[in-house]
């Protein structure tokens, strides 16, 4: 391996960068994945201005918050903490107790349903109301509601934990979808993967509209007829595609979707079915948690199909390291100069933008209705 590169350092070019995760074990590659870039450009130099997009976004897996369990998170430039009461409801709220500021993520404790303060002790419930001082008899009086500033509504779907983030604490428009495949059991328990992209929501989920990089970055020999449809909160795609196999040529279809800003999943059927559930979750607005969870159908999984299912989860990661490489480098242009087989970018943009809040996002609020194909 040629030590003088440094594959975290934002100089190093991405063909060089590539060429190396090669070699890497694969702990080695889940370090990488997570590590932060050295040489990162600002938000300002990389013209990232959007804000964080609203959605239910995913705080955790189920099974990494056991009942009593208290986590400290930090997403969406804030610090939270989330826990698992007596009754095996999660729940999200921030971080800093609304006494004095305690941080309860480390050494809050829970009691029945409620986070105790490690400070003071006074006992928080799930929807950000004080339910109990244990050194006086009155509880301040703003202090005993609930609060939709500090308190996240939550769900738990697919084997994650899900919040519900909004900038100006508007409640859910709509829910997480379901999918009876995670946890059913012909299927296979998550094979999980996870990454730090040193770069905006949008910028990821750019991806699939971007028709030509799929050649140039992923080395892919045709891009594939798709259709793409766009529907309010809703985007789906379809395309039909030959992989080449050791037991031949596969036709198989891959549907993907997005339900909101924060809840990508990828269907394909043919090759070996498989859901990819991906929880895409904003650190800040440059930088973004992705967690891919794949579930097999254990009947191709183990069976003669093994080999080519394993096959299809290390491409689909090998392709989002990749992404990664130039996503920790790229700029935002915000009107750019498209061309023919560029894929739908602008229809994309223009749907994605209704994810945002505020006065200068609200004409893009009903999103788009419309289907694209090639
Ligand atoms: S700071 Fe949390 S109880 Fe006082
Ligand atoms: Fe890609």
């Amino acid at each position: 391996m040629n030590q003088a590169v440094d594959i975290r350092d934002t100089r190093t070019s991405p063909v060089l960068v590539w060429d190396q995760l090669k070699d890497l074990d694969k702990a080695a590659l889940a370090r990488w994945r997570m590590e932060p870039v050295a040489n990162g450009r600002s938000m300002e130099e990389r013209g990232i201005t959007a804000p964080m997009p609203f959605g239910w976004y995913a705080m955790c897996y189920s099974d990494e918050l056991e009942v009593g369990e208290v986590k400290p998170l930090h997403y969406f430039e804030r610090d939270l903490v989330a826990w698992r009461g007596e009754d095996g409801r999660a729940r999200v709220l921030d971080a800093y107790c609304a006494h004095l500021g305690a941080h309860m993520g480390y050494g809050g404790k829970v009691d029945g349903n409620c986070l105790q303060c490690p400070l003071h002790s006074w006992r928080w419930d799930g929807d950000g109301a004080c339910t109990d001082i244990p050194y006086s008899k009155s509880i301040p009086p703003a202090m005993k509601k609930p609060s939709r500033e500090r308190a996240y509504e939550t769900r738990e779907v697919n084997g994650f934990v899900w919040a519900w983030y909004h900038p100006e604490n508007v409640p859910p428009k709509y829910e997480v979808v379901e999918f009876e495949e995670v946890g059913h059991p012909d299927w296979t328990e998550y094979e999980k993967h996870e990454w730090i992209v040193y770069g905006p929501m949008q910028t990821i989920a750019e991806n699939g509209a971007d028709s030509a990089h799929f050649k140039y970055i992923h080395g892919v020999a045709n891009y594939p007829n798709y259709e793409i449809s766009f529907d309010g909160h809703k985007r789906t795609a379809k395309m039909h595609v030959d992989m080449g196999t050791p037991q031949g040529t596969v036709s198989g279809t891959i549907a993907y979707g997005v339900d909101g800003a924060g809840q990508p999943w990828t269907r394909f059927t043919g090759m070996c079915e498989t859901l990819l559930v991906t929880g895409v979750t904003p650190i800040a607005r440059d930088a973004t948690h992705l967690r891919f969870a794949f579930t097999q159908l254990k009947a191709d999984r183990d069976g003669p199909r093994g080999g080519l299912a394993r096959a299809m989860i290390k491409d689909i990661c090998k392709q989002l390291d990749q992404d990664k490489v130039v996503w920790d480098r790229q700029k935002y242009i915000e009107s750019p100069p498209l061309c023919a087989g560029d894929g739908p970018i602008n229809d994309f943009r223009n749907f994605f933008r209704q994810f945002y809040a505020g006065p200068e996002w609200e004409k893009y609020q009903d999103g788009i209705t419309r289907s694209v194909s090639r």
